[in-house]
């Protein structure tokens, strides 16, 4: 973001958006313009983004697999968001971090192999995810020469570098290709798993989620706002979930994760269902 964009550029964000962006993007003075998406599969609102576009809008922020939707967009959608992109001379900023753990029947889509995408597409990514390594602030970025460089100046003022300890078990990490498969399957057994089970709730209405390790709920179908869904859900049936509304366009919904066993998964569930079931 402090490569490519000055205090005052607009960046479009297909919310509800992992919230960080928006923090990341006011620390240096630059404008989230949160932009919904389609509400019954949470795959990106064209004629919206379209219309969002002012002359100070700069980027495009693309997360697929997304947090907090699990939407994948599907290639032809980000061939569209290439189009967009190119037409408004936007940067493309791609958070490709849950890549490897996608269950729909197409795979994560570059942006940068549209025409025109290279070298406006900033990739990021990090071994938080696919490899489990969260908490180990190590990641990635890939861009074109340009855009390296001006990155390689702001790091080498901001952090210099990871820990040098470090480099060697994030190239190790790379090379467990069984490993990390195994770790994706079992999140596509739980994804599954939760989704026929919530599916099954009163008043609660689930895409099925096509990647990442998260559930979007919509819940409006409860009679309650999602600040009281998750806090009674806490208080009342002792689960813990994410309320929508903390996301700008997050509203009544609730965000759940299945990165816990099968075994709480099937529990957590349980709880909801027997609340829900007695109100
Ligand atoms: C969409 C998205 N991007 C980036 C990250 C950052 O992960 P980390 O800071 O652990 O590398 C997360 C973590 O939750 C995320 O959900």
């Amino acid at each position: 973001m402090m490569a490519t964009l000055n205090p005052g550029d607009e960046v479009l964000l297909l919310a509800p958006a992992w919230p960080s962006y928006d923090g990341m993007l006011k620390l240096i003075g630059a404008v989230p313009v949160h932009v919904p998406v389609k509400r019954d599969d949470y795959h990106p609102d064209f004629a919206a983004l379209e219309a969002a576009i002012t002359p100070n809008t700069k980027a495009i922020m693309v997360n697929s697999p997304n947090n907090p939707t699990g939407a994948v967009y599907r290639p032809e959608e980000i061939g569209k968001l290439v189009e967009l992109a190119v037409k408004h001379d936007l940067w493309i900023i791609d958070d490709m971090i849950y890549a490897t753990l996608v269950w729909a029947d197409y795979g994560y889509t570059s942006p940068s192999t549209f025409p025109g995408g290279k070298e406006r597409t900033l990739t990021i990514g990090g071994w938080s995810k696919g490899w489990a390594m969260t908490g180990w602030r190590l990641g990635w970025i890939g861009g074109s020469t340009e855009v390296a460089n001006a990155v390689k100046k702001i790091n080498a003022s901001a952090a210099t570098h990871v820990a040098t300890f470090l480099m060697p078990a994030a190239i190790t990490a790379l090379s467990l290709e069984e490993e990390t498969q195994m770790m994706a399957d079992s999140f596509k057994e739980r994804c599954e798993v939760i989704y026929q089970l919530l599916d099954a709730l009163p008043g609660i209405t689930v895409p099925k989620p096509e990647g990442a390790f998260y559930a979007l709920c919509d819940i409006t179908g409860t009679g309650m706002s999602d600040i009281e869904f998750a806090n009674r859900a806490l208080e009342e049936a002792q689960v813990q979930l994410i309320p929508g509304s903390l996301m700008e366009g997050g509203e009544g919904f609730v965000r759940i994760s299945y990165a816990t066993s099968m075994e709480n998964i099937e529990e957590g569930v349980k709880r909801l269902s027997n609340w829900l079931n007695s109100l």
